[in-house]
Formats: structure tokens, sequence, C-alpha cells
């Protein structure tokens, strides 16, 4: 059965049923991390774009709730207005005036883009930023009845990230959205949620081979230390990410309030050609693999030390074609953190799982192998479909090593490094082809910096279900790939090709 494959991922969200794409509205509130998503509630293809909903106490239990804002209807049932991409904040000073008792939490708003349709009777084809929100914690979504609150008159106009701005120039809500086609970044300032006023923009600036889509600003202590301080502006981007079709890049610069300006911006290159492989890896990259979309970080964790980020385990370069059944093709990667650390080339994102993973490690049933040699493809007696793998690699006199995960007899996936590059991999093109075919079968590889590769090369590895996670240098490069592994595929080997490769240790601890 082509649709079962490893079945449901035990970490990942994944909806009951039908269409996902980005995350929507993370935000942390009264103890209960919510996160929203672009859904289709009635069918497996993208479509009648609504908010759909899940909760959860840690960020790896999800529990599904009901569609929190459903697509605008007409009168007649005509679809007039997709829900769109965007963000919620809690209002706990009620700054938008929404509260209606002085009992019960503080107001949640979402602040979305309604897509309007052609048959629209007032804003047809017009995208336009509105408002929801919630008196009750987040069950029951109401809209505002003055929607839009932003309308720029454009038809590419979407996905407002809003956040609170607290600095010198005073402190005041901040949205984020992008004109998509002129990829560029737009800001703007309010009060209280409605009345916005045009601060700036940014771009185009480095990769501008797709869209530019979901964008996010946020403000990082560098190396953990408040005082000094950058912002990050993540803009999300398709076609034309590093492993081909959708990625998200960033960049690292000041925000004073009003401007972003960019200290991470790459000078145009006329010799490399545009698109090129050669030119996109000068770019900052959130993740250097196929499936890692649409991320963006929640509002109310973290605070300068850290944000929480959570992205689309997914690519619309294939992500309808993938025939998989109706539900499979819709995850959402593993919520990390990431924190801002000093590079030869300036701060730069490190990135982890969230801590709170280690509640679902079942470290009592770890597996370790320590100093096997690795040559050829290496038995390693070891089997998994859903664990965090931690492993250490020499590579001696091998050109490449690592391990060949969610493997039978005629499958596997490689994850691993090549001394002759120095760089990292996840090869699944001797994976299950999902109905894809070369679009699919990909190898993802990112170029690790110079003080990852001086002595033995440790990668941290999650798998679940058919996704593989992979962070490597310590987090500054990750590579998310999903997979498609037939039902039962779970074995891990070693492998080690033109040479002999040492394991220096392996540790594979479940994911229950
Ligand atoms: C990104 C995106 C957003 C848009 C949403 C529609 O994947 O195209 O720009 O708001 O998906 O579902």
């Amino acid at each position: 059965d082509t649709a079962s494959a490893q079945g449901r991922p035990l970490v990942h969200f994944m909806p009951a049923r039908n269409w996902m794409n980005d995350p929507n509205g993370l935000v942390h509130a009264d103890g209960v991390y919510h996160l929203f998503f672009q859904h289709n509630p009635s069918g497996e293809a993208w479509g009648n774009m609504s908010w759909g909903h899940a909760t959860s106490p840690d960020l790896v239990t999800w529990t599904e709730r009901p569609v929190a804002i459903e697509q605008g209807v007409a009168a007649d049932g005509t679809p007039i207005e997709g829900i769109f991409s965007g963000s919620a904040v809690v209002d706990v000073d009620d700054t938008a005036g929404f509260r209606t008792s002085p009992d019960g939490p503080a107001p949640l708003v979402a602040i979305y883009t309604s897509a309007h349709t052609p048959e629209h009777p007032t804003l047809p084809g017009i995208q336009a930023q509105s408002l929801a929100y919630s008196l009750d914690g987040g069950v029951t979504w109401l809209r505002h009845a003055g929607n839009p609150v932003l309308d720029r008159g454009s038809a590419d106009f979407r996905d407002p990230k809003v956040f609170r701005y607290d600095g010198p120039a005073g402190s005041y809500w901040v949205m984020v959205a992008v004109e998509a086609l002129d990829k560029k970044v737009v800001l703007y300032r309010s009060d209280n949620l409605r009345d916005w006023t045009y601060l700036s923009e940014f771009g185009p600036a480095n990769a501008t081979g797709g869209i530019w889509e979901c964008p996010d600003l946020f403000e990082l202590a560098v190396d953990g230390d408040p005082a000094t301080t950058r912002w990050v502006l993540v803009i999300n981007l398709n076609p034309g990410g590093v492993a081909g079709g959708s990625a998200g890049q960033y960049f690292v610069g000041e925000f004073d309030g009003v401007t972003f300006r960019s200290e991470s911006t790459v000078p145009a290159d006329p010799g490399l050609e545009p698109g090129s492989r050669a030119e996109l890896e000068r770019y900052d990259w959130l993740d250097w693999g196929s499936d890692y979309y649409a991320a963006v970080s929640f509002f109310g964790t973290g605070g300068l030390d850290h944000r929480v980020m959570v992205g689309w385990l997914n690519n619309w370069e294939y992500a309808h074609a993938l025939a998989v059944g109706p539900i499979l093709r819709s995850r959402m990667a593993l919520p990390r953190r990431v924190e801002l650390v000093t590079t030869p080339t300036g701060p730069r994102l490190r990135q982890s799982v969230v801590p709170e993973l280690a509640g679902r490690l079942a470290t009592d049933a770890a597996v370790r192998r320590d100093g096997a040699t690795l040559d050829g493809v290496t038995p390693l007696d070891v089997a998994a479909t859903a664990a965090h793998i931690s492993v250490t690699l020499a590579p001696g006199t091998a050109s490449t090593c690592g391990l060949r995960l969610l493997g039978d007899d005629e499958h596997g996936t490689l994850v691993g490094y090549d001394a002759r590059t120095g760089r990292v991999f996840v090869d699944r093109s001797a994976g299950r082809d999902p109905g894809v075919g070369d679009a699919f079968l990909s190898r993802d590889e990112a170029p690790l910096p110079a003080t990852a590769t001086d002595g033995p090369v440790h990668l941290d590895v999650y798998i679940d279900g058919g996704s593989v996670e992979v962070f490597a240098a310590d987090g500054l490069r990750t590579i998310t790939q999903l997979q498609f592994p037939p039902s039962g595929a779970g074995r891990i080997d070693g492998f080690a090709t033109d040479g002999v490769a040492e394991l220096v240790s392996l540790t594979v601890t479940p994911i229950i």
C-alpha cells in the first residue's frame, strides 16, 4: 500500500486529514503553544484556504482543534476570501479594544491575509491584511468587523508577521509583510493593530530567483550577551531555493524601529550565473535541504535569548505530485530553537531541535555502536524509524562516509560527510520514489564551515515516520528532507566509499 508507508510521525505535527501548508499564527499564551496552519478542511490538495489549529503543552505533543478561521464565502456559497498566511499576538494591554469583559484571558489577535477572489464584490483579486480575535484563549475566533485593516491595492501583498517593538524609537506593533512579486519586504507600524502607518521596505537582495513569501523579523542576543544584539530578517523564497524549489533565506542586520539595514547582503557577482548553485551558496539559508519552507517564529517565547521556529516540511516543487495517499504530504518540521552566534563572517543562526523533545526520547532504550570500522556498506545491527541519531565520523581514507538510514535491501537514504568537498549531505536518490521522479530523488548538501571539519564530524539526525532532519556544525547548517520509505524499512547501516572510515560514536535513541 503506497499510502501507508511508515504511517504517521510521532512528534511531527500532521493534521488528521486533508491538505496543510504554511505554519501560521504561532503563539505561546497561558502555557499553551498554538500552531495554526494553511489548511483545506475539505480536500487533499491546496484550496478553500482556512486556518487549521493545533495546540501543544510542549511543542512535540500536538492535539488538533477545530478549524479556527474559515475561508470567506458569499451568501450563495461562492468563495470570496481565502484566509492566507499570517501571525498572532497576545494583546495583553487590549490595544485593539477587542476585550468585552474584564475577566478571561488576554485577547489573542490573528493578523492574516485576506486573499480576495475575483468574485469578491468590492476588492476583487486584492490581497489585504485582516484581523480575527479570540477572547477564550484561542478556542473560538471572531473576524474583526472593520476588515481589511491594511490594503495597498496590491494583488500580492501578504503574509503579515506582527511583533511588539520596544526600543529607542518607542513601543508599538510592527508588521513585516511581502510584496511577493516585487521581492520586497514592507514594514508598517501601529498602536492598535487596526490602523497601520508605512515605515520602510527592504529588497530585493541576495536570493531573488522566486517570489518572496512569509517574512519574519526578530532581535537576538549575539552569543547570549543581551548587550550585543542583531536583528534577523527571514524571507522565504519560491522557487530559487538552494536545493531547488522553495526554501528560506535570512539576513542579519540592524533595525532601528523604522528601517532594517542588512549586514549580510552579498554584492552581486556578474561572473556567476544567476540562480546557479555557486551563486546561491553565497547566501544564508535557514536550511539546505529540499523540505523546509514558510518557516516563521513563535510570538511569546524566548526573548533575546532564542526564538522557536516552525517550517512546513515540504516543497512547492512537488507537494501536489506526491502520490502518498491522503495525508502524508502534510507535516511540519520539528520546532527549532534558533540563536545567534559569532562566526568569521559575522553573527549567524545556530539551530537545534527544541529541548522539549527530550521528554519523548527513550534514553533507556538507546543503542550505542562506538569505534566501528566503516568499509563499503557496513551492517551495524541497529534499526529505527523514529529516533535521535547522534553520530561522529572520522573519514580516514574514505571519500564519503556516514549512515544509510530507513533502509531495507532495496532502499536507503544516505546521511553523510564528503571529505573531498567538506560537505554534509542527505541523499534520497536510493530512497522510495513517491511518484515524483528526479525532482524528488535528490542529494542535498551543505558546505561546512572550516572549523567543523578540523577533526571528526558530528551530526545530530532526527528521523520520524519518514522525515530526516540533520543538524551539522553545531547547528550552523541543517538539511531537512521528506522521505517515504516502504513500511518496515528502518535498518541503519554504516557506509564508506573509496577507503575506510571510523564510526567514532553512534547513539540511536528511540523517539516514543
Ligand atoms: C507560502 C504561501 C503564502 C500564502 C500561502 C497560501 O507557501 O504561498 O505566501 O499566504 O502560501 O496558502
